[in-house]
Protein backbone atom coordinates (compact mmCIF):
# COMPACT_ATOMS: atom_id res chain seq x y z
CA UNK A 1 0.00 0.00 0.00
CA UNK A 2 1.58 3.59 -1.17
CA UNK A 3 1.13 5.59 2.15
CA UNK A 4 0.24 8.92 0.74
CA UNK A 5 -1.92 11.32 1.48
CA UNK A 6 -5.93 11.39 0.26
CA UNK A 7 -6.57 14.82 -1.41
CA UNK A 8 -9.94 14.96 -1.39
CA UNK A 9 -9.59 18.96 -2.25
CA UNK A 10 -11.47 20.53 -5.03
CA UNK A 11 -8.07 19.74 -7.16
CA UNK A 12 -5.50 19.15 -7.41
CA UNK A 13 -7.23 15.58 -6.91
CA UNK A 14 -5.51 12.03 -6.66
CA UNK A 15 -3.78 11.04 -10.06
CA UNK A 16 -4.43 7.71 -11.17
CA UNK A 17 -0.90 5.29 -11.83
CA UNK A 18 -1.38 4.51 -15.08
CA UNK A 19 -1.48 8.61 -15.55
CA UNK A 20 1.53 9.24 -13.44
CA UNK A 21 3.44 6.84 -15.71
CA UNK A 22 2.80 7.84 -18.52
CA UNK A 23 4.57 11.16 -17.59
CA UNK A 24 7.48 9.57 -16.70
CA UNK A 25 9.02 8.44 -19.87
CA UNK A 26 11.44 9.85 -21.92
CA UNK A 27 11.59 12.76 -23.70
CA UNK A 28 9.81 12.88 -27.43
CA UNK A 29 10.14 15.16 -30.13
CA UNK A 30 7.52 17.80 -29.43
CA UNK A 31 7.03 18.22 -33.60
CA UNK A 32 6.94 14.85 -34.00
CA UNK A 33 4.57 12.29 -35.30
CA UNK A 34 4.24 10.51 -31.52
CA UNK A 35 3.40 14.03 -30.09
CA UNK A 36 1.52 15.25 -32.49
CA UNK A 37 -0.90 11.87 -32.30
CA UNK A 38 -1.11 12.22 -28.71
CA UNK A 39 -2.02 15.90 -28.82
CA UNK A 40 -4.95 15.37 -31.29
CA UNK A 41 -6.23 12.14 -29.49
CA UNK A 42 -6.37 14.48 -26.64
CA UNK A 43 -8.14 17.52 -28.32
CA UNK A 44 -10.71 14.82 -29.22
CA UNK A 45 -11.91 13.47 -26.09
CA UNK A 46 -11.69 16.58 -24.76
CA UNK A 47 -13.99 18.16 -27.47
CA UNK A 48 -16.78 15.72 -25.98
CA UNK A 49 -16.42 16.79 -22.32
CA UNK A 50 -16.94 20.43 -23.49
CA UNK A 51 -19.91 19.50 -25.87
CA UNK A 52 -18.27 21.25 -28.59
CA UNK A 53 -17.26 20.48 -32.24
CA UNK A 54 -15.46 23.77 -32.10
CA UNK A 55 -11.55 24.18 -32.18
CA UNK A 56 -9.94 23.05 -28.60
CA UNK A 57 -6.26 23.86 -27.81
CA UNK A 58 -3.92 22.73 -24.97
CA UNK A 59 -1.96 25.55 -22.99
CA UNK A 60 0.48 24.60 -20.93
CA UNK A 61 -0.48 27.12 -18.01
CA UNK A 62 -2.92 25.96 -14.73
CA UNK A 63 -6.31 27.09 -15.45
CA UNK A 64 -6.50 30.79 -14.87
CA UNK A 65 -3.78 30.71 -17.79
CA UNK A 66 -6.78 29.80 -19.87
CA UNK A 67 -8.85 32.16 -18.31
CA UNK A 68 -6.40 34.58 -19.36
CA UNK A 69 -5.76 33.70 -22.67
CA UNK A 70 -10.23 33.70 -22.94
CA UNK A 71 -9.72 37.36 -21.95
CA UNK A 72 -6.89 38.53 -23.45
CA UNK A 73 -7.96 37.35 -27.28
CA UNK A 74 -11.45 38.32 -27.27
CA UNK A 75 -12.26 40.82 -24.78
CA UNK A 76 -9.18 43.39 -24.60
CA UNK A 77 -10.74 47.26 -25.00
CA UNK A 78 -14.41 45.73 -24.64
CA UNK A 79 -17.10 46.31 -22.22
CA UNK A 80 -16.93 43.11 -20.07
CA UNK A 81 -19.61 42.30 -17.42
CA UNK A 82 -18.55 39.64 -15.22
CA UNK A 83 -21.00 37.50 -13.00
CA UNK A 84 -19.16 36.96 -9.72
CA UNK A 85 -20.06 35.00 -6.60
CA UNK A 86 -17.21 33.31 -5.44
CA UNK A 87 -13.74 33.80 -5.60
CA UNK A 88 -13.32 32.49 -9.00
CA UNK A 89 -15.71 35.14 -10.90
CA UNK A 90 -13.82 37.75 -9.16
CA UNK A 91 -10.82 36.52 -10.54
CA UNK A 92 -12.11 36.09 -13.75
CA UNK A 93 -13.65 40.17 -12.98
CA UNK A 94 -9.80 40.99 -12.27
CA UNK A 95 -8.45 39.51 -15.51
CA UNK A 96 -11.45 41.50 -16.88
CA UNK A 97 -9.86 44.54 -15.91
CA UNK A 98 -6.23 44.37 -17.09
CA UNK A 99 -8.00 44.08 -20.55
CA UNK A 100 -11.16 46.06 -21.03
CA UNK A 101 -13.70 47.66 -19.02
CA UNK A 102 -15.55 45.66 -16.20
CA UNK A 103 -18.78 45.96 -14.73
CA UNK A 104 -18.91 43.27 -11.90
CA UNK A 105 -22.52 42.05 -10.85
CA UNK A 106 -21.54 40.76 -7.63
CA UNK A 107 -23.79 38.78 -5.24
CA UNK A 108 -22.77 37.14 -2.06
CA UNK A 109 -20.50 34.49 -2.79
CA UNK A 110 -22.33 30.93 -3.06
CA UNK A 111 -25.68 32.63 -4.02
CA UNK A 112 -27.42 33.36 -7.05
CA UNK A 113 -26.23 35.41 -10.14
CA UNK A 114 -28.49 38.49 -11.00
CA UNK A 115 -29.99 37.75 -14.41
CA UNK A 116 -31.82 40.46 -14.42
CA UNK A 117 -28.77 42.98 -13.56
CA UNK A 118 -27.10 41.06 -16.40
CA UNK A 119 -29.55 41.03 -18.78
CA UNK A 120 -29.75 45.56 -18.63
CA UNK A 121 -25.85 45.45 -18.97
CA UNK A 122 -26.54 43.58 -22.23
CA UNK A 123 -29.30 45.87 -23.53
CA UNK A 124 -26.74 48.68 -22.65
CA UNK A 125 -24.14 47.29 -24.67
CA UNK A 126 -21.86 44.75 -22.97
CA UNK A 127 -19.94 42.63 -25.34
CA UNK A 128 -18.68 39.88 -23.54
CA UNK A 129 -19.94 37.87 -20.33
CA UNK A 130 -17.95 35.81 -18.06
CA UNK A 131 -19.24 33.32 -15.46
CA UNK A 132 -17.81 30.47 -13.58
CA UNK A 133 -19.86 27.59 -13.90
CA UNK A 134 -19.04 25.47 -11.34
CA UNK A 135 -17.66 28.21 -8.35
CA UNK A 136 -15.77 26.20 -6.86
CA UNK A 137 -15.18 28.39 -3.74
CA UNK A 138 -18.64 27.99 -2.86
CA UNK A 139 -19.99 24.93 -4.41
CA UNK A 140 -22.89 26.50 -6.06
CA UNK A 141 -23.45 25.54 -9.93
CA UNK A 142 -24.12 28.51 -11.94
CA UNK A 143 -26.83 28.84 -14.67
CA UNK A 144 -24.77 28.32 -17.73
CA UNK A 145 -28.17 27.44 -20.19
CA UNK A 146 -29.21 30.86 -19.13
CA UNK A 147 -26.66 32.84 -19.59
CA UNK A 148 -25.84 31.52 -22.99
CA UNK A 149 -29.04 32.36 -23.81
CA UNK A 150 -29.05 35.62 -23.01
CA UNK A 151 -25.48 36.36 -24.64
CA UNK A 152 -26.88 35.31 -27.32
CA UNK A 153 -30.67 37.34 -27.72
CA UNK A 154 -27.96 40.45 -27.29
CA UNK A 155 -25.34 39.28 -29.65
CA UNK A 156 -22.37 39.38 -26.96
CA UNK A 157 -19.81 36.44 -26.59
CA UNK A 158 -20.37 34.42 -23.42
CA UNK A 159 -17.04 32.62 -21.99
CA UNK A 160 -17.32 30.16 -19.13
CA UNK A 161 -14.73 28.83 -16.69
CA UNK A 162 -15.85 25.07 -16.75
CA UNK A 163 -12.43 24.18 -14.89
CA UNK A 164 -14.15 22.33 -11.95
CA UNK A 165 -17.25 21.25 -14.45
CA UNK A 166 -15.68 19.88 -17.20
CA UNK A 167 -15.06 16.16 -17.05
CA UNK A 168 -16.86 15.98 -13.69
CA UNK A 169 -20.45 17.43 -14.63
CA UNK A 170 -22.86 18.04 -17.99
CA UNK A 171 -20.90 20.46 -19.81
CA UNK A 172 -22.62 21.50 -23.58
CA UNK A 173 -20.79 24.24 -25.18
CA UNK A 174 -22.70 24.28 -28.21
CA UNK A 175 -25.82 23.97 -27.49
CA UNK A 176 -25.20 26.31 -24.39
CA UNK A 177 -24.36 29.09 -26.73
CA UNK A 178 -20.89 28.93 -24.89
CA UNK A 179 -18.37 30.57 -27.23
CA UNK A 180 -15.15 29.74 -24.96
CA UNK A 181 -14.75 27.70 -22.20
CA UNK A 182 -11.81 26.46 -20.51
CA UNK A 183 -10.70 23.41 -18.25
CA UNK A 184 -7.84 22.59 -15.54
CA UNK A 185 -6.04 19.37 -16.28
CA UNK A 186 -5.90 19.07 -12.32
CA UNK A 187 -9.59 18.78 -11.64
CA UNK A 188 -12.26 16.20 -12.66
CA UNK A 189 -9.76 15.06 -15.71
CA UNK A 190 -7.59 13.50 -12.67
CA UNK A 191 -4.34 14.27 -14.49
CA UNK A 192 -1.39 16.53 -13.18
CA UNK A 193 -1.79 20.18 -12.75
CA UNK A 194 -0.30 22.70 -15.00
CA UNK A 195 -2.02 22.25 -18.27
CA UNK A 196 -5.35 24.34 -19.43
CA UNK A 197 -8.07 23.15 -22.24
CA UNK A 198 -9.81 26.14 -24.11
CA UNK A 199 -12.09 25.69 -27.41
CA UNK A 200 -13.20 28.34 -29.03
CA UNK A 201 -16.69 28.62 -30.96
CA UNK A 202 -17.09 30.52 -34.90
CA UNK A 203 -18.84 33.45 -33.34
CA UNK A 204 -15.69 34.27 -31.13
CA UNK A 205 -12.83 33.68 -33.88
CA UNK A 206 -15.01 36.31 -35.69
CA UNK A 207 -14.38 38.82 -32.94
CA UNK A 208 -10.92 38.03 -32.12
CA UNK A 209 -8.70 41.13 -30.90
CA UNK A 210 -6.23 42.32 -33.19
CA UNK A 211 -3.94 43.17 -30.22
CA UNK A 212 -3.28 40.10 -28.52
CA UNK A 213 -1.09 38.94 -26.04
CA UNK A 214 1.94 37.10 -27.37
CA UNK A 215 2.16 33.51 -25.73
CA UNK A 216 -1.11 33.10 -24.99
CA UNK A 217 -1.95 33.61 -29.03
CA UNK A 218 -4.88 32.05 -29.55
CA UNK A 219 -4.69 32.65 -33.77
CA UNK A 220 -0.94 31.05 -32.96
CA UNK A 221 -2.32 28.29 -30.75
CA UNK A 222 -4.72 27.44 -34.31
CA UNK A 223 -1.91 28.00 -36.98
CA UNK A 224 -0.04 25.63 -35.32
CA UNK A 225 -2.98 22.82 -34.02
CA UNK A 226 -3.57 22.99 -38.08
CA UNK A 227 -0.31 21.83 -39.12
CA UNK A 228 0.43 17.98 -39.70
CA UNK A 229 1.21 16.78 -37.05
CA UNK A 230 -0.57 18.74 -34.89
CA UNK A 231 1.96 21.13 -32.71
CA UNK A 232 1.87 23.98 -30.09
CA UNK A 233 3.63 27.23 -30.88
CA UNK A 234 6.09 27.05 -28.21
CA UNK A 235 7.46 23.71 -26.58
CA UNK A 236 4.45 22.51 -24.29
CA UNK A 237 5.05 20.75 -21.04
CA UNK A 238 5.51 17.58 -22.78
CA UNK A 239 5.03 15.06 -19.68
CA UNK A 240 1.90 17.00 -19.01
CA UNK A 241 0.34 16.13 -22.02
CA UNK A 242 1.07 12.35 -22.36
CA UNK A 243 -0.19 12.15 -18.84
CA UNK A 244 -3.49 14.19 -19.95
CA UNK A 245 -3.84 12.19 -22.99
CA UNK A 246 -3.47 8.70 -20.65
CA UNK A 247 -6.32 10.24 -17.92
CA UNK A 248 -8.58 11.17 -20.89
CA UNK A 249 -8.14 7.44 -22.57
CA UNK A 250 -9.53 6.23 -18.60
CA UNK A 251 -12.49 8.67 -19.60
CA UNK A 252 -13.29 7.38 -22.40
CA UNK A 253 -13.21 3.94 -21.19
CA UNK A 254 -15.00 4.74 -18.06
CA UNK A 255 -17.70 6.68 -21.06
CA UNK A 256 -19.11 10.32 -20.01
CA UNK A 257 -22.26 9.41 -19.48
CA UNK A 258 -20.99 7.10 -16.66
CA UNK A 259 -18.61 9.51 -15.47
CA UNK A 260 -21.24 12.22 -14.73
CA UNK A 261 -23.51 10.04 -13.14
CA UNK A 262 -20.54 8.74 -10.94
CA UNK A 263 -19.45 12.03 -9.94
CA UNK A 264 -23.46 13.27 -9.47
CA UNK A 265 -23.63 10.22 -6.76
CA UNK A 266 -20.56 11.28 -5.24
CA UNK A 267 -21.05 14.80 -4.33
CA UNK A 268 -25.16 13.57 -3.82
CA UNK A 269 -23.90 11.05 -0.98
CA UNK A 270 -21.51 14.12 0.38
CA UNK A 271 -24.72 16.05 0.62
CA UNK A 272 -26.70 13.42 2.41
CA UNK A 273 -23.89 13.40 4.65
CA UNK A 274 -24.19 16.22 5.81
CA UNK A 275 -27.65 16.57 6.19
CA UNK A 276 -27.49 13.69 8.50
CA UNK A 277 -24.95 15.02 10.64
CA UNK A 278 -27.03 18.65 10.92
CA UNK A 279 -24.48 20.32 9.02
CA UNK A 280 -25.49 23.19 6.96
CA UNK A 281 -25.13 23.36 3.10
CA UNK A 282 -23.36 26.38 2.37
CA UNK A 283 -24.96 27.96 -1.21
CA UNK A 284 -28.17 29.18 -1.06
CA UNK A 285 -29.58 28.01 -4.39
CA UNK A 286 -32.74 28.68 -6.41
CA UNK A 287 -34.57 27.25 -9.80
CA UNK A 288 -31.68 28.34 -11.45
CA UNK A 289 -28.62 27.01 -9.75
CA UNK A 290 -27.74 23.97 -8.32
CA UNK A 291 -25.52 22.27 -5.81
CA UNK A 292 -21.99 21.72 -7.44
CA UNK A 293 -21.71 18.30 -8.38
CA UNK A 294 -18.03 17.97 -7.89
CA UNK A 295 -17.18 20.00 -4.50
CA UNK A 296 -19.44 20.42 -1.47
CA UNK A 297 -19.20 23.38 0.58
CA UNK A 298 -20.57 23.56 4.48
CA UNK A 299 -21.08 25.48 6.92
CA UNK A 300 -18.23 24.86 10.08
CA UNK A 301 -20.90 24.30 12.98
CA UNK A 302 -20.64 26.61 15.92
CA UNK A 303 -18.40 25.43 18.28
CA UNK A 304 -15.94 23.21 16.07
CA UNK A 305 -12.83 25.18 15.03
CA UNK A 306 -11.44 24.71 11.19
CA UNK A 307 -8.14 23.77 12.86
CA UNK A 308 -9.78 21.34 14.66
CA UNK A 309 -12.17 20.02 12.04
CA UNK A 310 -9.17 19.71 9.06
CA UNK A 311 -6.55 19.05 11.43
CA UNK A 312 -8.07 15.74 12.73
CA UNK A 313 -9.23 14.63 9.31
CA UNK A 314 -5.38 14.99 8.20
CA UNK A 315 -4.39 13.36 11.32
CA UNK A 316 -6.00 9.78 8.84
CA UNK A 317 -4.14 11.01 5.97
CA UNK A 318 -6.92 12.82 4.46
CA UNK A 319 -7.26 16.07 3.02
CA UNK A 320 -10.24 17.97 2.76
CA UNK A 321 -10.50 21.80 1.83
CA UNK A 322 -11.33 25.57 4.28
CA UNK A 323 -12.84 28.27 2.67
CA UNK A 324 -11.14 30.82 0.96
CA UNK A 325 -10.47 35.16 1.68
CA UNK A 326 -13.68 36.05 4.07
CA UNK A 327 -15.02 32.08 4.40
CA UNK A 328 -11.99 30.58 5.63
CA UNK A 329 -12.87 29.41 9.45
CA UNK A 330 -16.51 29.58 7.97
CA UNK A 331 -16.67 26.45 5.72
CA UNK A 332 -15.12 23.44 4.98
CA UNK A 333 -15.20 22.12 1.50
CA UNK A 334 -14.96 18.50 0.04
CA UNK A 335 -13.71 17.79 -3.49
CA UNK A 336 -15.74 15.01 -5.00
CA UNK A 337 -13.61 15.36 -8.71
CA UNK A 338 -11.39 12.73 -11.11
CA UNK A 339 -11.28 8.85 -10.16
CA UNK A 340 -12.02 8.91 -6.62
CA UNK A 341 -15.28 6.71 -5.81
CA UNK A 342 -16.91 5.40 -3.10
CA UNK A 343 -13.86 3.84 -0.74
CA UNK A 344 -12.38 7.42 -0.47
CA UNK A 345 -15.73 8.70 0.29
CA UNK A 346 -16.47 6.75 2.65
CA UNK A 347 -12.99 7.13 4.59
CA UNK A 348 -13.12 11.10 3.85
CA UNK A 349 -16.70 10.54 5.83
CA UNK A 350 -15.84 8.66 8.31
CA UNK A 351 -12.90 10.79 8.93
CA UNK A 352 -15.11 14.21 9.35
CA UNK A 353 -17.87 12.43 11.42
CA UNK A 354 -15.34 11.88 13.90
CA UNK A 355 -13.73 15.15 14.09
CA UNK A 356 -17.06 16.92 14.47
CA UNK A 357 -17.61 14.65 17.45
CA UNK A 358 -14.98 14.88 17.98
CA UNK A 359 -14.80 18.51 18.39
CA UNK A 360 -18.32 17.97 20.70
CA UNK A 361 -20.84 18.42 17.61
CA UNK A 362 -23.27 16.11 18.01
CA UNK A 363 -23.41 14.77 14.56
CA UNK A 364 -25.79 12.22 13.50
CA UNK A 365 -25.23 9.05 10.95
CA UNK A 366 -23.98 10.71 7.66
CA UNK A 367 -22.03 7.39 6.86
CA UNK A 368 -25.00 5.27 6.50
CA UNK A 369 -27.02 7.86 4.73
CA UNK A 370 -23.97 8.43 2.27
CA UNK A 371 -23.80 4.53 1.94
CA UNK A 372 -27.24 4.35 0.96
CA UNK A 373 -26.50 7.18 -2.00
CA UNK A 374 -23.46 5.24 -2.99
CA UNK A 375 -24.47 2.18 -3.36
CA UNK A 376 -27.81 3.51 -5.45
C1 LIG B 1 -13.64 27.39 -10.86
C2 LIG B 1 -12.17 27.62 -10.88
N1 LIG B 1 -11.67 28.51 -11.74
C3 LIG B 1 -10.36 28.77 -11.79
C4 LIG B 1 -9.47 28.13 -10.97
C5 LIG B 1 -8.03 28.47 -11.06
O1 LIG B 1 -7.36 27.41 -11.65
P1 LIG B 1 -5.78 27.24 -11.48
O2 LIG B 1 -5.52 27.16 -10.02
O3 LIG B 1 -5.57 25.93 -12.20
O4 LIG B 1 -5.14 28.37 -12.15
C6 LIG B 1 -9.94 27.20 -10.05
C7 LIG B 1 -9.02 26.53 -9.12
O5 LIG B 1 -9.39 26.02 -8.10
C8 LIG B 1 -11.32 26.93 -10.01
O6 LIG B 1 -11.82 26.05 -9.14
Amino acid sequence: MENEPLLMIPGPVPIPQRVRAAMTRQAINHRGPEFGAAYADTVRVLKTLFGTESDLYIISGSGSAGMEAAVANFGRDKRIVSLVNGKFGERFAKIGARYGTVTALESEWGTPLDLAALEQELEAGAEIVTMVHNETSAGIKNPAPEVGKLARKYDALFVMDGITSIGGDEVLMDKWGVDVAVVGSQKCLAAPAGLAAIAIGERAWDRICDKRPFYLDLAAYKKSGSSTPMETPYTPAVPLFLALHEACKMIEEEGIAARIARHRRMAESVRAAAKAWGVELFPKIDEHHAYSNTATAMRIPDGVTDKDLRGTVKKFGIEIAGGQDHLKGKIFRIGTMGSVGAQEILATLAAVQFALRKSGFAAGDGLEAAAEVLLG
